[in-house]
């Protein structure tokens, strides 16, 4: 069988250059390189639900947003079924039968709740549906009998309790379900993406994002705002290279042909880096070549999203268009989950 690859978003904000890098590069890279049967990339609405149930506008005006990301970035409804999780009943129904293969010890385990529980100050009030997501999730990859799974390094603990529950299901209803595994970028360096304040997560709460709709001015603006080498005072003063996060960004974003189209003066990356080590290289400099660099790089995306911010009615026409056909192949694992269980009375 061929590869069918499946990932999602919880549209709970805009994306950032952090699920750009950590993510949406690498689903975007697969579905042009066309190695697979079937690819879905989906809006958990559900999920994100599960900690902002009481807050149900801000996930409705989120899957608008993150829709529009997702095709700014490149993903192509013609090459991929991009859909809405909780217009798929049938995925809660799996999530309900895999409730049974796992216990509240396990999911207690489960590193990437545990910081969650921590960051929003759950402790012991945790609602129930917020602790069990990661159930859920695995509904949503055996659903599709997803084997791959482009996503960002913090969603490893996720896909291995996934793998746990397929391989408990198959052990005792037989075998049905299909392990996924997770796709990282190649890069380590995209695994985690630093703030531009140096934090090391970029992500909205902290407020230290540049986020794929920011207009140019807005990226300008952070840029000549990074934190970068707090001792490096004067241009004469030899920098440091490592933590600051003009040069993390650079390692990145840099292309082979970055020098020469915006800072011929040098040749590479490490001539760079030598000259701010030993001195004499202003932060204003480097900083503008890394606006350059990141200009270059979210121009053609902010304007597909413009683009198809202008018209809606085509973005939702193809969320609906998606939805339905993932739902008709949700339907199809829920039917082969329910004979394996026993539980297909009428047939
Ligand atoms: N947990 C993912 C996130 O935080 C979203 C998600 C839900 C997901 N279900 C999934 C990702 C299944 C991959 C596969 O963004």
């Amino acid at each position: 069988m061929g590869n069918i690859i499946l990932t999602g978003d919880r549209p709970t904000g805009k994306l950032h250059l952090g699920h750009y890098v950590g993510s949406l590069r690498n689903r975007v890279r697969m579905q042009n390189e066309g190695n697979y049967d079937k690819m879905f990339v989906f809006l958990a609405d559900a999920q994100a639900l599960t900690d902002n149930f009481d807050n149900p506008e801000k996930v409705r005006d989120n899957i608008k947003e993150v829709a529009l990301d997702y095709l700014a970035v490149g993903l192509d409804p013609e090459k991929c079924t991009i859909f809405i999780q909780s217009m798929i009943p049938e995925l809660t129904e799996l999530t309900f039968y895999y409730m049974n293969l796992v216990t509240i010890a396990r999911l207690h385990r489960n590193p990437t709740v545990k910081s969650e529980i921590e960051q929003r100050g759950f402790e012991e009030s945790i609602p129930a549906g917020f602790f069990t997501y990661p159930v859920s999730q695995t509904a949503d990859i055996t659903g599709f009998k997803a084997n791959l799974v482009p996503v960002g390094e913090d969603q490893m603990p996720m896909l291995e309790q996934a793998r746990e529950i397929v391989r408990k299901f198959n052990s005792i209803y037989g075998e049905t379900l299909v392990e996924p595994e997770i796709v990282l970028p190649e890069d380590e360096r995209c695994y985690r993406l630093v703030g531009i304040d140096g934090n090391a997560k970029m992500s909205k709460s902290l407020g230290n994002c540049i986020y794929l709709s920011d207009s140019e001015e807005e990226i300008k603006k952070k840029v000549f705002s990074m934190y970068t080498d707090p001792n490096h005072i004067k241009v004469d003063d030899p920098g440091k290279v490592e933590g600051n996060v003009v040069f993390t960004y650079l390692d990145i974003f840099c292309r082979e042909d970055s020098f020469e189209k915006y800072l011929p003066e040098y040749k590479n990356l490490d001539e760079l880096k030598e000259h701010y080590r030993r001195g004499g290289l202003g932060d204003m400099k480097i900083k503008k070549f890394l606006n350059d660099v990141l200009q270059e790089e979210l121009k053609p995306i902010r304007e597909r999203r413009e683009k198809f911010a202008q018209d809606m009615d085509y973005v939702y026409d193809m969320l609906k268009k998606g939805t339905e056909e993932a739902r008709k192949v949700a339907a199809e694992t829920l039917h082969e989950v329910r004979a394996a269980m026993k539980i297909n009375y009428f047939e």
